[in-house]
């Protein structure tokens, strides 16, 4: 079986995923690297399945729709990776499938934007509606805040950044929840705790491990199917006395994630693509 492997850097977690490819037998991993690759609408790849581990968006989704385009399955799927890369997306297929999420409202132009931050009520939280790594969030308190931080986005931002994603701040006990779901299994969870309201432990938050429970499980599974299934690593909130649906990262990292949890996450997902190959 030949597994494509779409990635750009190799990081920490393609190495751990290459590692565990080759701890299966008949699979012959097959390396497309983004920034050599060139499709033309004809090109054949002779893979049976792709892994997408791309580090930008844009190139996650061109390249696994080209990729599907000449009939190649791919892990995950365009459509999924084209969801849970936009933040507005991804707000829809949660509300579609009933999945309980943050108050959030989305907004064109500033004005717009400041009446719907004043109809949810200080502090919101501003996200770029594609971006990562909990990069250019903001926590706003206050009109003057508001104000200022919608103007800058509008004049200094390209066009993207005039996408206004609001997001009622939910207060939520100095940390959230990572979940990893892979398939139809939630197969580990972990807490990110921080003294900043953003954990993501890109940004210094502390892993440790989140005994998996009903709630957890029946959620993260949930929001997988809600935004097309695959291999995906959701984020919860405790807040409000239950938990919300944040977001749902397509092309996950996991480094802090197997010592802290004790599960093999890139086994898991290694064995999980053989299996869609071979289906
Ligand atoms: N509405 C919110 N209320 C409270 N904390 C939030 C909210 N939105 C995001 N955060 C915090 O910021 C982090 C990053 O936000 P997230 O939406 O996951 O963006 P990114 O895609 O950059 O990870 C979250 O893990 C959470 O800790
Ligand atoms: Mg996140």
């Amino acid at each position: 079986m030949r597994v494509g492997f779409l990635h750009s850097l190799i990081r920490k977690e393609e190495k751990l995923l290459i590692d565990a490819f080759e701890t299966i037998n008949d699979v012959e991993l097959v390396l497309l690297d983004d920034r050599q690759l060139v499709f033309d609408l004809h090109s054949r790849i002779d893979v049976d399945v792709v892994l997408e581990r791309c580090i930008n968006h844009s190139r996650a989704v061109h390249g696994l729709r080209f990729l599907e385009s000449v009939g190649i399955r791919c892990v995950n799927n365009s459509e999924v990776a084209r969801i849970c890369g936009d933040k507005l997306l991804t707000a829809v297929a949660l509300k579609e499938h009933g999945i309980p999420q943050p108050d959030v409202r989305i907004a064109f132009t500033e004005k717009s934007a400041l009446r719907a931050i004043e109809e949810i009520g200080y502090p919101v939280v501003l996200k770029p509606a594609v971006g990562s790594w909990g990069r250019l969030l903001s926590k706003v308190n206050d009109r003057d805040a508001a104000e200022s931080i919608l103007e800058h986005k509008a004049i200094l931002g390209s066009y993207h950044h005039s996408i206004f994603f609001i997001q009622k701040y939910m207060e939520k006990r100095g940390r959230d929840i990572r979940s990893f779901v892979v398939g139809d299994e939630c197969i580990a969870a972990i807490y990110r705790t921080s003294e900043h309201w953003i954990t993501n432990t890109a940004r210094g938050a502390v892993a440790s491990n989140c005994p998996l429970d009903t709630e957890i499980c029946e959620l993260s599974l949930g929001a997988a199917q809600a935004v097309g299934g695959g291999v995906l690593a959701v984020d919860l909130l405790e807040a409000e006395g239950r938990l919300l649906v944040n977001e749902v990262n397509y092309t996950m990292e996991f480094r802090n994630s197997i010592d802290t949890t004790g599960v093999n996450i890139p086994q898991k997902v290694a064995d999980y693509v053989a299996a869609v190959a071979s289906q």
